[in-house]
């Protein structure tokens, strides 16, 4: 069985959903509300469960009922959580999520997130250098991101950064990481390059391990000299929260595969979340993404 490690947030989302988004100093009438499992880190980690990985978490939640939920939630997958810490006197991780036509608007609050510290991550060595690949976000402190990379060079363990959400990091960063995700926002706001670059010429330029996700337009990424394209597997958008994290998992969980069919997979799989509401609550298993795959071979 594969083991992934994930190191990052975990929030209680706060799903609005309604026929458009509501202007500055507006009142709109909404469709629905629903409290949802989230937080880019633990929708890895449950990505990554249902897609049969073995998968430890390394975060944190607050005292509180979000936070005995989320906990609660992450063990009822299966994923170890002995390195989910639970902090008195702070409020678990929360994302305000407004859904509207396919797209989404996020405000986060960190809230027990900005305490995973890079401690944490060296007191949970042994479960690290077991794993045959870490995933690492950016909703945790960034020296935390940094811990996460070095240790996992140190291990000779791959780490999968996604960049999310975007801001501009050290090229020494960078390089340590084995393979790095963006959108192709975050990709300009990584490199601090103009967001309408021409990304097929950053990706041929830059020799970094770059995969970067383009929604229905599929993904670019290098593999060794070249520069490759996958094409997005077709499905009805119901909401694209937690898309990434989910291609992210399958990513991990499918890179002994190689590098095209690991990509192929996790184009599948966040097709499938896309179909479906809520970040968690969307993400398939791996008997639906080989069944995609079938469909749409
Ligand atoms: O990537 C989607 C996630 O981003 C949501 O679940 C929300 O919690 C935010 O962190």
């Amino acid at each position: 069985m594969v083991q992934i490690v994930v190191v990052g947030s975990i929030n209680m989302d706060l799903v609005t959903v309604a026929s458009r988004f509501v202007a500055p100093g507006e009142t709109l009438a909404g469709e629905r509300f629903l409290t949802v499992a989230g937080g880019k880190g633990a929708n890895q980690a449950v990505a990554a469960a249902r897609l049969g990985a073995r998968v430890s978490m390394i975060g944190a939640v607050g005292a509180d009922l979000f936070g005995d939920q989320l906990y609660q939630g992450l063990q009822s997958e299966g994923i170890d959580v002995q390195h989910v810490r639970r902090l008195p006197d702070t409020a678990t991780g929360t994302a305000s999520i407004s859904v509207a036509e396919g797209e989404n608007c996020i405000v986060i609050v960190a809230g027990a997130n900005a305490q995973v510290r890079p401690e944490d991550v060296r007191q949970a060595h042994d479960v690290l250098a077991g794993a045959d690949a870490i995933l690492v976000q950016m909703e945790i402190p960034l020296e935390t991101v940094e811990a996460t990379l070095r240790l996992g060079r140190q291990l000779g363990v791959p780490v999968i950064l996604n960049p999310a959400p975007a801001q501009p990091l050290p090229l020494e960063w960078l390089a340590m990481a084995h393979f790095i995700t963006p959108n192709q926002h975050e990709l300009a706001t990584l490199l601090s390059a103009p967001v309408d670059s021409d990304f097929r010429a950053v990706l041929e330029q830059q020799s970094l391990p770059l995969v970067m996700t383009r929604g229905g337009e599929g993904v670019w990424y290098r593999d060794g000299d070249q520069v490759r394209h996958q094409a997005a597997f077709s499905v009805d958008v119901v909401d694209t929260t937690g898309a990434g994290d989910t291609f992210n998992a399958a990513l991990a969980v499918f890179l002994g595969e190689g590098l095209p069919t690991a990509v192929k997979k996790a184009a599948a799989a966040a097709a499938l979340s896309i179909s479906r509401l809520g970040a968690q609550s969307g993400m398939p298993t791996l008997g639906e993404v080989d069944a995609l795959l079938e469909r749409q071979p």
